[in-house]
């Protein structure tokens, strides 16, 4: 839990604000469109996210409303490479053998064992010694500047007191986003705009959280995975050009728009199988459409839509300088967040997103 650990922001957040979602906020200028939080009461109810699914509650059959969109897509399109594809998934759908990414065990067994609730600090270092590549990384992201403190973490338990235990397990999840997931041969320079879209939408939508009365380090687990559908299909347009020698690749222009379509399903198929929990993945599903979420999923979509805006806008600053603060201020009022604190969450986030972006 960051907050007994001071030194891991080395920059003060901006003081905590209560949204009063009462006052109307202004309508914004943003591709974001529709009304977010739609009633103050569903503003006001915390939101679960730390759970495994619920025993005996089967999730939404997402394979299903995946394949009728794949079958959809499939009748409107002509080109041939872009029905390879679509084909190729449709295929993995059917037999339920589409390649998701595997979530190493190690990550899973310390998921499963923070969600539990029942572990101690060794158990969970326990795990990640088990997996020694990881363990040294870990160490060294404990010593980063980012992290450090006056002392050097010297083990693996140092360094889970320093980074805090829900952060560890972000940390571990980012890791294994970087390396393993957003790895797609012939797709490098897509795959490393995906990786660092992803972590400029976990530290945007972290420090957006903090200031809803969200749990941050949910927040920024969420950032991290919203995306991941995206590297599946990438995954998919790898093995459909393998299979073909190398004759059939999409053009990029329909990659996208067959990614922008499915990769929202397709993402909560995949924190489905990581056992993420049901809430996480329904937010994915609308993180383009949070209006459209069962309600109580509505308030933590919007987070992560508004994040998600502004994850671009922070890597867009990056080639272009900063952005209008307006605009900032009009993303985060749909939050119910004041125009004043626009600026403050935006220099937050970019800092750590320079700073992780060393690290990890
Ligand atoms: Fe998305
Ligand atoms: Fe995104």
């Amino acid at each position: 839990m960051s907050w007994l650990f001071p030194w891991r922001r080395r920059r003060q957040p901006p003081e905590k604000v209560r949204p009063d979602i009462r006052q109307a906020a202004p309508e914004p200028a943003t591709e974001t469109s529709g009304e977010l939080f739609l009633d103050a009461e569903a503003a006001q109810r915390p939101i679960d996210l730390s759970g495994e699914l619920e025993a005996g509650a089967p999730p939404p059959d997402r394979g299903r409303a995946l394949q009728a969109e794949v079958e959809g897509l499939l009748a409107k399109s002509t080109g041939v490479a872009e029905r390879a594809l679509l084909t190729e998934l449709r295929r993995g759908l059917r037999r339920g053998g589409l390649q998701l990414p595997p979530m190493p065990q190690v990550i899973l067994r310390v998921h499963r064992l923070i969600s539990s609730g029942d572990f101690n600090m060794q158990d969970v270092a326990r795990q990640i010694e088990l997996d020694p590549a990881l363990a040294t990384k870990m160490v060294g992201i404990a010593n980063s500047p980012f992290y450090a403190g006056m002392e050097p973490a010297q083990s693996v338990r140092d360094s889970i007191v320093r980074i805090g235990m829900l952060e560890t397990r972000n940390i571990l999840m980012a890791i294994m986003m970087h390396s393993r997931v957003f790895r797609v041969p012939g797709f490098e320079e897509l795959t490393q705009e995906l990786w660092e879209h992803a972590l400029a939408a976990s530290v945007t939508t972290r420090s957006l959280a903090a200031q809803v009365g969200t749990d941050p380090e949910l927040a920024f687990l969420a950032g991290l995975v919203h995306d991941v559908g995206r590297a599946v299909i990438l995954s998919c347009a790898g093995d459909v050009r393998r299979h073909s020698r190398g004759q059939l690749q999409p053009d990029p222009l329909v990659l996208e728009g067959v990614m922008e379509f499915l990769h929202a399903q397709l993402g909560a198929i995949v924190t489905d199988s990581w056992h993420l929990g049901e809430d996480l993945a329904t937010a994915i599903v609308h993180h383009h459409d949070p209006a459209g979420a069962p309600e109580p999923v509505r308030r933590f979509a919007s987070l992560l839509a508004v994040g998600d805006e502004l994850a671009k806008q922070l890597l867009r600053s990056r080639e272009e300088g900063p952005p209008d603060e307006e605009i900032l201020a009009a993303r985060i009022a749909l939050l119910g967040l004041p125009p004043e604190l626009a600026g403050d969450i935006f220099a937050e986030a970019s800092e750590e997103f320079e700073e992780l972006g060393k690290v990890l």
